[in-house]
């Protein structure tokens, strides 16, 4: 999976495979989920920004309570 700091204080968990052809690659980079294969671009509630990312991307809910991050698959 892939855990991103997006804000201050929100974080947000997606798988790291890619709905396009299932590559390990998703990474986060300027604000968005983004699969350096073939270039699927998702945002941060894993809806799809273009073809490539057409079926969207599995997102984990997270939650924090004190110093515990908890990522649950749901
Ligand atoms: S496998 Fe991710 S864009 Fe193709």
């Amino acid at each position: 999976m892939v855990l991103a700091k997006v804000s201050a204080t929100e974080y947000v968990a997606v798988t790291q495979t890619c709905s396009h052809e299932g590559k390990k690659e998703i990474v986060y980079m300027n604000s968005q989920f983004y699969c350096t294969a073939h270039g699927a671009a998702f945002s941060k509630t894993g809806a799809g920004l273009n073809s490539n990312a057409r079926s969207g991307i599995k997102v984990f809910q997270v939650s924090i309570a004190g110093n515990i991050l908890t990522v649950t698959n749901n």
